[in-house]
């Protein structure tokens, strides 16, 4: 039946013009169809070589923007990766949601009906070089072959999709019988999820990762360590809100105190993670009236001068993320105030607001006042963050089901996940491998 459908239609052309077409569009179709095959060849070829695929779309393999040194290599040492723009980006974000079993249900925004997503497609890109790019990942599958050769420019989007500049392998392997620890408030917390999300994306065999002492990430523990098995290492968050220590008011208090903050003595936890290879510390939201934050700054001294004491600085990497800006306007958490119809950054770094120039200032200056040397590295992501009103999770930290009345508060401190701790993470990650002196022969950059 095709064959002779086929004649019929052919019947009334004449039997040069339709053979010279047929003949012309077969060819057409075979040099697209050869094209691609030597492409994908390529491309393949690519994956164990050094060139990039991008290769393919300009001779000497350039891209805009990829003249910039790359923040590893020995001419981006003086590199400030947090002096940058947001950029959006397609190939964001790096993970969903419902693929990472390790997310608080308040973070995942999109299953809880966030209706937009561009939020997740912005990237940092630095001004004065570029982010490590991870080996291309290209995933080469009978599937994927058979899209390639049906619609070939499908198959430019898939093998450039995996392009992304956080690699969880080399992350993995750069962590190796090692321990990472967060240690302070639920913004932390937030940003150890998305962390966690991002290097599991890279484990296929996702019950290898498990937390040690079996507890479940949704309850509200005091700490939670996530060992990777095949990796031997952990990735830890201890709840430390004032990074000090916070007992119980003493006998005969006043009614309206609750707790008292020891201000010369770390958090109990501290024994705890004081060992951890990797420290990320970060304080600031619980600080938040004129009272409390006079006493801010003496917090971070108690803990710099524990640090000279008790860590062995030689040998560890402490970091310190800066305060990450609240964004509630209309009012404030508890009178009102939202953030739910910001679907779309500041891409204008415009000043910081009072109280997340007082935040980020107090931790700052505390940090340059007590440290001669450079033991402490900040993750400075106070300024990229303040563009990023869209980010929060609003309404969306509310299940599906969650009872109408609850809806009377918005969450503009957290964040969505993917989101915007998932790129302070690709700076930390950034900024590790620069210490441990990794260069572009082994993680190649790109602007992308
Ligand atoms: C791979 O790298 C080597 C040395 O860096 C270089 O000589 C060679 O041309 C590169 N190959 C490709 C295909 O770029
Ligand atoms: C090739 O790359 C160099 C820098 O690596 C750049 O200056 C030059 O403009 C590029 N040429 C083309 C044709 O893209
Ligand atoms: C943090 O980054 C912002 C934006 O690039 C910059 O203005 C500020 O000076 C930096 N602060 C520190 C302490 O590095
Ligand atoms: C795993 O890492 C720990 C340090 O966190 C180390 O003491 C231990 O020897 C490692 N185990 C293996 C099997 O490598
Ligand atoms: C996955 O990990 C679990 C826990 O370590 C292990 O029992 C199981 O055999 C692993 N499965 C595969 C397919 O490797
Ligand atoms: C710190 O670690 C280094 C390297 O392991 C070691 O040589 C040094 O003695 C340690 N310092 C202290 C104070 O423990
Ligand atoms: C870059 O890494 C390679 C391989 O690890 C090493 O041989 C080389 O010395 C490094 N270069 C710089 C500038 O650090």
């Amino acid at each position: 039946m095709p064959l002779s459908d086929f004649s019929m239609k052919f019947k009334f052309l004449k039997p040069p013009d339709s053979t010279l077409g047929v003949v012309g569009c077969f060819s057409f179709c075979l040099c697209l169809i050869l094209c691609f095959f030597l492409l994908d060849y390529s491309v393949v070829e690519n994956f164990h070589g050094n060139s990039s695929l991008m290769a393919w779309f300009k001779p000497n393999g350039s891209l805009p923007g990829q003249e910039m040194v790359g923040f590893l290599e020995a001419g981006g040492d003086g590199c400030d990766v947090f002096n940058g723009r947001w950029e959006w980006d397609e190939r964001y974000p790096l993970y969903q949601s419902r693929d990472c079993a390790f997310l608080d249900e308040g973070f995942r925004c999109s299953e809880n009906g966030r209706p937009d997503n561009f939020y997740t497609k912005w990237r940092w890109q630095p001004n004065h070089c570029n982010l490590p790019r991870l080996a291309i990942v290209l995933e080469f599958t009978h599937s994927s072959r058979l899209v390639y050769s049906n619609f070939p420019v499908s198959m430019l989007l898939i093998a450039t999709h995996k392009l992304a500049r956080f690699d969880a392998k080399v992350m993995l392997e750069k962590l190796r019988g090692k321990r990472l620890a967060f240690v302070g408030d639920s913004i932390g917390r937030n940003q150890w999820e998305s962390l966690l999300c991002m290097l599991s994306s890279a484990v296929p065999n996702k019950t290898s990762i498990y937390e040690v002492n079996g507890n479940p990430i949704t309850k509200h523990m005091g700490f939670l360590i996530f060992k990777f098995r095949d990796f031997n290492c952990t990735v830890e968050y201890y709840r430390a809100p004032f990074l000090v220590l916070q007992s119980r008011a003493p006998a005969g208090a006043p009614k309206n105190v609750k707790m008292t903050l020891k201000l010369d003595q770390m958090d109990w936890s501290s024994s705890k993670w004081k060992d951890a290879d990797i420290l990320i510390f970060n304080t600031g939201h619980w600080w938040n009236n004129e009272k409390t934050i006079k006493v801010y700054a003496l917090s971070i001294f108690t803990v710099m001068d524990w640090i000279g004491r008790q860590v062995n600085v030689s040998t560890k990497h402490i970091l310190f993320r800066t305060y990450a800006p609240v964004h509630f306007s209309g009012g404030d958490w508890n009178t009102g105030g939202g953030c739910d119809l910001e679907t779309f950054p500041d891409l204008t770094a415009s000043p910081m607001s009072p109280e997340t120039l007082v935040g980020f200032k107090t931790v700052v200056d505390a940090l340059s006042e007590r440290q001669r040397l450079p033991v402490i590295e900040l993750l400075n992501v106070t300024s990229m963050t303040s563009q990023r009103r869209d980010g929060h999770s609003s309404y969306y930290y509310l299940g599906p089901a969650a009872q109408p009345s609850a809806l009377q508060h918005q969450d503009c401190s957290h964040w969505c996940l993917p989101g915007i701790p998932d790129s302070w993470n690709e700076l930390l990650y950034a900024v590790l491998l620069k210490r441990e002196g990794w260069n572009s022969t082994k993680t190649p950059h790109s602007p992308g």
